[in-house]
């Protein structure tokens, strides 16, 4: 581990324990005891509700709140607070747009253009919203290596295309979309256009203005924050016209039986108590994030990922899926022969976490010909030590297997 990164592992007590070499990462990451520290001090010492009451504590709480809707604005660099949306994380971010973004606008015919390394949390929200109002969703192809196919996605691309929803980083195999390619095309074409950054926040410095979209989510628990918080950020214009996804308090202004008026911007789309210790939780995981030695972590993140790569090569049998070129903290291989499922609980026994099966992105695994797959995924705190560990437990798994 590079020196910038050596005392990371300390901070995060889960990893503090016996025979566990985590590498389940991109599932979701460990939590550093500043994170802790933040939502266990929200509730031992500023607990309220936030934006309602009169009083000190309540004050405090919508402070600590608001400061971190602050701190996601400044990290993706959101042109303004207003335009960043609190939610459970990417899947309900993604459902938001769909229903409301989509009810608003498409009509019999409209085109909803997704890339094929999609997540099941972006593919079924526009699924039902297209047989909802005969909206078409068309899938962006890939090519043999499991990239995205970027003329067919030319050719997709047309009057019709409405909304177009990439992934900036694949969790199954992760590769990484050329965004700055894809979105001016999909923008010329007159698209709205949609990026799930779940499984980008941890790993890639994140501009929204700079990357040109009109939403980008990712979720708390997948960047060192706690899980049932997320973020959609989307540019003011947009989220103005779209109607509120989930109704009650604090998305309202003035109600009375006859009707209701909504409130301004970020507030009509958090309907009821927001996930108040969460929101804390998740701004002190981006400090932390913003902490780190970026050149440092890429570099630490590369050095494990061809660690990983060369010793899947040497090992027989194994095979890394779509392993050519770049990938980004997540890995998909297969071991000749074996399931999937049966690799994993071998390799638990040996003490490695990985995760097996869909990935939740049951197309790709059509696409690729896979029932599924095994995956490691790395965090800033894993070490070559971890890399070599989990290599020579699935060699020992391996020639076992083949006994
Ligand atoms: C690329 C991608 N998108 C969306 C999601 C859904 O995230 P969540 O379950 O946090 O809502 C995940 C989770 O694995 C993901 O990896």
């Amino acid at each position: 581990m590079s020196a910038p990164l050596y005392h990371l592992r300390n901070q995060f007590p889960a990893l503090n324990q016996p025979d566990l070499v985590y590498l389940d990462n991109a599932a979701t990451t460990q939590k550093p005891e500043r994170v802790l520290s933040a939502m266990n001090r929200f509730y031992r010492e500023q607990n309220a509700n936030v934006h309602r009451g009169a009083h000190r504590l309540s004050d405090l709480a919508t402070r600590t709140f608001e400061g971190a809707r602050d701190k996601v604005q400044s990290f993706i660099n959101a042109p303004a607070r207003e335009e960043v949306i609190f939610t459970r994380g990417t899947t309900e971010s993604m459902n938001l747009l769909a229903q409301s973004l989509g009810s608003h606008l498409l009509q019999p015919g409209d085109e909803i253009l997704i890339d094929t390394w999609a997540h099941h949390a972006c593919i079924v929200p526009w699924q039902q919203m297209a047989m909802r109002t005969g909206a078409k969703l068309i899938p962006i192809p890939l090519t043999g290596d499991g990239d995205l196919d970027l003329d067919a996605y030319q050719a997709l691309l047309g009057p019709k295309t409405r909304v177009v929803s990439l992934t900036q980083v694949s969790n199954a195999l992760g590769k990484v979309a050329p965004l700055e390619v894809m979105l001016p095309e999909a923008r010329a074409a007159g698209a709205i256009t949609i990026v799930d950054g779940a499984q980008a926040v941890a790993h890639l410095e994140i501009d929204v203005q700079t990357l040109g979209c009109d939403f980008y989510a990712f979720s708390g628990h997948k960047c060192y924050g706690p899980t049932g918080i997320g973020v959609l950020w989307g540019r003011r214009e947009l989220l103005e016209q779209m109607p509120p996804y989930q109704y009650g308090g604090e998305m309202i202004q003035q109600v009375s039986f006859e009707g209701s008026q909504f409130n301004r911007l970020p507030y009509k789309f958090e309907a009821g108590t927001p996930a108040i210790a969460e929101a804390i939780g998740l701004g002190e995981a981006l400090a932390f994030i913003d902490e780190l030695d970026r050149k440092a972590l890429q570099a630490h993140e590369t050095a494990l990922m061809e660690r990983v790569k060369a010793g899947m090569a040497a090992l027989p049998g194994v095979e890394a899926i779509a392993g050519r070129g770049h990938n980004l903290g997540a890995l998909s291989f297969r071991v000749e022969g074996e399931h999937h499922q049966d690799i994993g609980i071998l390799l638990d026994q040996a003490g490695v976490a990985v995760r097996c099966g869909h990935h939740c992105c049951q197309p790709l695994m059509q696409a690729l010909g896979l029932k599924g797959s095994c995956r490691v995924s790395f965090a800033a705190y894993n070490s070559l030590e971890e890399v070599d560990a989990f290599l020579s437990a699935l060699k020992e798994i391996t020639e076992f297997l083949d006994d």
